[in-house]
């Protein structure tokens, strides 16, 4: 990728992971890859904001972007450590063993980690406080605190001349940017629809979990003039930063449901005996106008049916019972929704059983903290009858009526 100029001597440099079988913090896939940005103040001194991962030969294609703005990393002044996160962080052990002068700012909650993930002695940074400034020249930035968005100790920064925000891992997404199309103004309605779909996703993935410090530090940013976004993944958003803006408020507000008035349909099964009712489920929905998004396990990534649960305000599960219990993969699925704090739904669950049921009453304990509304099920032994699946319109059909009340 190419050095970008995102105004004046503000650069962006990036790279893109494009690596399809890569998985994000080791868990996440990311078929349509991602970009890691940092961005580069040239002025009376240099500024780097955010580093890179030590993939690759990422630090090398960010030390030739800078050397394409006539830098070297040893010309740079301050490091401005937005997050501790390897992807952020990795190339700090070298790049401080090359450049000895570069001044460390970040939170107090960073220092300790710049030594323990860089080796970078302590005495090296400086620990900002919430809203204090550093004049450079024709440059002010500005440092916020904005603990757990994502990690406990992610600032942002912010140069109030220009009014940029440098937002880190908030206002980010998933999928690669291409050198080209590096701003909102330069997208089309499809590519735009693509990274508001990725931007989900990877919020559903890395974000979520902490929504209610998401709410916390919009109301703090509120006051600012925000007229561009630079995230550390994704794309710069200097036409409308409202608009990213807006779609981080609407998914951290999910939490406190109701969320959009859709159903995410996750199914499991042995033999095929409750797989054998995912087809009613979809049609009994539809018929109520009711969106919803299927997905089977095993097989689905957990990654996407989160982003999926996060959205909509209904849950259905499919599940058989195995060994008394819910069956497994699903297990698997409803431990990660309870992780990433998916709560505020209307739920249904229905399956078959062979010699003896279980599976209600091991759904029924896992959830009980959830914060689900499990609003009724149907089970029925081995294939489904004709009576059953009448059994099951109905109990549908009252399970629509919540969820059409609930998202009014
Ligand atoms: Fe992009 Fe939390 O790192």
């Amino acid at each position: 990728m190419k050095v970008q100029k995102v105004v004046d001597d503000i650069y962006r440099l990036a790279v893109n992971i494009e690596d399809e079988n890569y998985l994000f913090e080791g868990i996440w896939p990311i078929p349509n890859g991602i970009s890691i940005n940092s961005y580069l103040i040239k002025g009376e001194k240099n500024v780097l904001i955010d580093l890179t991962q030590d993939i690759m030969d990422f630090p090398k294609a960010i030390a030739e972007q800078m050397e394409d703005a006539s830098l070297t990393v040893e010309d740079i002044d301050i490091i401005v450590v937005n997050h501790m996160e390897p992807d952020h962080s990795g190339w700090l052990r070298e790049f401080c063993k090359k450049n000895s002068k570069g001044v460390i700012y970040c939170t107090k909650k960073a220092i300790p980690l710049l030594q323990a993930f860089g080796d970078v002695p302590p005495e090296r940074a400086i620990a900002i406080t919430d809203g204090m400034t550093l004049e450079i020249g024709d440059y002010e930035l500005q440092f916020f605190d904005t603990p757990n968005i994502h990690w406990p100790e992610t600032m942002m920064t912010y140069e109030k001349k220009r009014g940029i925000l440098f937002a880190c891992d908030a206002f980010g997404s998933y999928g690669k940017v291409e050198d080209d199309t590096i701003f909102d103004d330069q997208l089309s309605q499809e590519k735009h629809q693509f990274f508001e779909k990725e931007a989900l996703r990877y919020y559903a993935n890395i974000v979520a979990t902490f929504s209610p410090f998401v709410l916390k530090g919009l109301t703090k940013l509120s006051g600012l003039d925000i007229k561009v976004i630079c995230p550390s993944h994704g794309i710069i958003w200097r036409d409308n930063p409202g608009v990213i803006i807006d779609h981080y408020k609407r998914y951290a507000e999910y939490s406190k449901g109701p969320a959009e008035r859709e159903v995410t349909l996750v199914c499991s099964s042995m033999y095929g005996n409750t797989k054998s009712m995912m087809n009613l489920v979809v049609e009994t929905l539809k018929k109520r106008q009711i969106p919803v998004h299927v997905y089977q396990v095993p097989g689905d990534d957990i990654g996407y049916i989160l982003a999926s649960a996060w959205k909509s305000a209904g849950l259905i599960f499919g599940m058989p019972t195995y060994e008394y219990k819910v069956f497994p993969p699903m297990s698997h699925v409803i431990e990660e929704l309870l992780v990433k704090k998916v709560t505020n739904k209307k739920v249904f669950r229905y399956g078959s059983y062979g010699w003896v049921g279980g599976a209600q009453r091991d759904f029924q304990s896992k959830i009980e903290k959830s914060g689900w509304d499990l609003l009724s099920f149907y089970e029925w032994q081995g294939a489904p009858t004709e009576e059953d699946k009448e059994n099951m319109v109905k109990a549908l059909d009252s399970y629509c009526d919540e969820l059409i009340k609930f998202t009014e």
